[in-house]
Formats: structure tokens, sequence, C-alpha cells
């Protein structure tokens, strides 16, 4: 009986430690402020570049075909991005109409593309290159006011600490070194946080891969927002938000859509949210890949995004030489134009306080309410329902004309016969008391 008592006390003890340990995190106030600024950006660039690009085949390449680790190794020796301009890179996220950018620092193949004291494999010490392009990134985008996040690996294929396959017990890879693989990756992010001028944002990846295991993310958390408390962090985890994260990500999906099936207990918390979507269908440079997405579609992954109170961060994977591929540039240079005219009706709005409707969604910023037709649905007007504030004005955004609309207690017609229809979005805004 005793012994029960002891055990039942322990046990109790371990739990509560735990749920205070998850439980004691409280985002400083430039956190806050952090997480408003990353709201209102709604538009980020996400890169996954690395050497299996050489291989124009996706960042899963060295998994899916089955390469061995130290053939894989081999391609570093050839990785020589002599093209790879930080200025320009910038500058085509810039023009796209995208505030920050989400960079690949280390992906599942274990290479990192930044210069680490950690780790011999990376991209200073293991290739002709030699140099270190993530840092390039990080001063380019601090001198053009873009914000810099990057996405790291938990889950590594070749570190014989992970010992990846191995079976998990008790919290641990049974084969490895767990508390060496944990303190690789703190050490890493360390460097990350502290060597690379302006980053904002730590974008985690990979943990479904080892759903039992213990990964001291209490710790890793906590390391994350002594160095820099502003730091946002996230997790592809695809379940809710845990203690220490600041934003909460979706993949391939709309918030709450679970088309992907990857996702299908994740329901939308109360932080910032943000949803990744591909080009193309791949995260890594394929060169096979040629399912790229219009220019409309981008738009309208933006702004439903946005009309559910979400950042859209659209994937790119430029070649192994540095170079991103027209198609991307053409498209994105479309969107980026698209954005110069309608920008104010997604930046610094937020979404969900009306729901999304057939024809649209609506976006909010202060006393400005914009109605986004995507999917005009031929009637002679549309509802907006929920609107309690006085509307007393209703434009055409593109040029400024007035349209008529009548409120009644349920929400608002906007009469839209003869309008000028956009056919990517024609934008209707609407001034309120
Ligand atoms: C998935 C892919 C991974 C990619 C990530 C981006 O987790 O497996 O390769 O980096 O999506 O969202």
């Amino acid at each position: 009986m005793k012994r029960t008592l002891l055990v039942l006390c322990l046990l109790s003890a371990i739990t509560t430690n735990r749920l205070a340990a998850q439980g004691t995190y409280t985002p400083t106030a430039d956190n806050l402020a952090q997480r408003q600024k990353f709201q209102d950006m709604k538009f980020g660039l996400f890169i996954h570049w690395g050497i299996y690009s050489i291989l124009g085949n996706g960042e899963w390449v060295m998994h899916d075909k089955k390469i061995p680790y130290d053939s894989y190794k081999r391609l570093a020796g050839f990785f020589n991005p002599q093209d790879f301009n930080a200025k320009e890179w910038v500058a085509f996220a810039k023009q796209a109409g995208m505030k920050y950018i989400t960079i690949t620092s280390r992906h599942h193949d274990g290479f990192s593309m930044f210069g680490t004291k950690m780790s011999p494999y990376n991209i200073v010490d293991a290739t002709p290159y030699h140099k270190d392009p993530l840092m390039e990134l990080a001063k380019e985008c601090e001198k053009e006011g873009i914000e810099l996040h990057f996405y790291y690996s938990l889950l590594d294929w070749g570190r014989p600490d992970y010992a990846f396959d191995s079976q998990i017990v008790d919290g641990k890879p049974v084969k490895g070194d767990w508390d060496s693989y944990i303190k690789f990756m703190k050490d890493q992010l360390t460097e990350l946080i502290t060597k690379y001028p302006g980053v904002k944002g730590i974008w985690f990846d990979g943990d479904w891969e080892r759903t039992k295991v213990n990964w001291h993310y209490d710790e890793i958390y906590a390391l994350i927002h002594k160095l820099n408390p502003a730091i946002m962090v996230g997790n592809n985890h695809h379940v809710a938000p845990k203690s220490g994260e600041d934003f909460q990500m979706f993949e391939k999906d709309l918030p709450g859509a679970n088309t992907t099936g990857f996702a299908p207990d994740q329901t939308i918390g109360k932080l910032p949210l943000e949803t990744c979507e591909t080009i193309n269908n791949s995260w890594g440079f394929n060169i096979t890949d040629r399912s790229f997405k219009s220019s409309k579609q981008i738009i309208h992954y933006l702004v439903n995004a946005a009309g559910r109170n979400a950042n859209f961060l659209l994937n790119i994977g430029p070649m192994p030489n540095g170079k991103i591929q027209s198609e991307f540039t053409d498209t994105l240079a479309i969107v980026g134009n698209w954005i110069q005219k309608n920008g104010e009706s997604i930046y610094g709005t937020r979404g969900s306080s009306v729901p999304p409707q057939p024809w649209g969604v609506v976006t909010v910023k202060n006393k400005t309410m914009y109605a986004h037709i995507t999917s005009p649905q031929g009637g002679p007007y549309i509802f907006i329902p929920q609107v309690k504030e006085k509307v007393n004005k209703a434009v055409l955004l593109s040029n400024g004309s007035t349209i008529k609309f009548k409120q009644q207690p349920e929400g608002v017609f906007i009469y839209t016969t003869g309008l000028a229809i956009d056919p990517n979005d024609t934008i209707i805004k609407l001034t309120v008391d």
C-alpha cells in the first residue's frame, strides 16, 4: 500500500513538473509586438535549397531513391552555386510583394547550408563554394527590411546520434545518442540566432517522424527565447500548438481545411497563423515538375489565407547554381504587380471577422473592410453577413467608383451589376463607423 502511494506521489510529481514546464511560457512584450508585425506582413517566400538541388528531384531524394548516406554526401563535393546572389533573391522577394523569407538552414539530409562549427558537413567546409549564403542573405535582408526566418529540421537521416529508423523506448532512440543530438540542435540554433543578424523566426519540421520521442521542446524553445525573446517559434508537427510556440502553421492547406490529411486533429488555435504551399508540386528543385501554379492561383491563395487570418508562405526551390527558374520569376512578377495595386487590402489586415463566403472572403483593417470577390457567383449582389458596424461608403478599390449597397441587421448587400469584374479579385472597399 505504502509503495503504491509512493509511486502515485512520484507519478503526480512528474506530471505536475511536466505541466509546469509546458505551461510556463509567457511571451514578452517584444514577442507580442513581433506577433502583430508577423501578422501584418501576410506574404512570405519559402526557400528549399540544399545539396539535393543538384539531383533536381526534390529534397526527399536521398530517402526516396534509397541513396546510401555516404554516397549522398558526395554531392557536397559538387555543390558550387556560383550564381547565387543574395541581392537578387531579396529583390525578387520584395518585387513579388513578400515581406519575409523562410529558408532551409538544415533539412532532413542533415546538410547545413550555413557555416556551423557543430558539424563539418556544411556548405563552408564541405563544398568547393566555401562561402556562407545564409550570412549573405541575412545581411541583405536586414539592409532591405525583409525579415528572415530559418527552417530547421528536427529529423536527420544521417547522423549516428539521431539513429534514423531506431526503435524509440522511454522517449529516446534505442540506438544513437539522444542527449548528444539534442545538444547538437541547441548548439546549432544558438549559432543561427546569435551569429546571423536580424533573424526573426525558427520553423521546425520533422517532428512527425518520431512521435514518441522526447524532443525537449521546453528546453529548446526556452533557449531560443532566452537568446532572443522576440523570435517567432513555429513547428510543423501537425498537432495543436505547444507551449513556447508563437505561431501555428498549416502545410499545403488553408487553416482548418485539411485536404492533405496531414492534420486530421489540428484545430485552429489563438496564435498567429501561417500556411505554406509550393509554387509547383515540389519543395526542393525538381527538374521534371512543370505543374506551375498560375499567378491567379497564387493571388487566390494569398487572398484566401488573409481572409482566414493567415499569412501565406509560398515556396520555391532554387536551382543548384543559385538561380531561380524563369517560370517562378515570371509568375511572381505578375503577382507583385497585382499586390502593388491592391496591397492595402492585404497587408496589415486581419481576417475571419466574417466567415468565408461562396463569392470570396473579407479582410479588415481598422475602419475599413475589403470584400474580395474571387469566385463571382453571377447574381446581382453579394451579401456580407455579420456586419455590425454602420457602413458609410462602398467603392471599387481599383478605380474608386461608388457602389450601391443596403445595410440590414443581418448584414450588407452590395450591388454588383455592371461592375468591372477583375478576373483575379474584384475588391470592394467599405468604410465603417
Ligand atoms: C514536409 C516535407 C518537407 C518540407 C516541408 C515543408 O514536411 O516532408 O520536406 O520541408 O513539408 O512544409
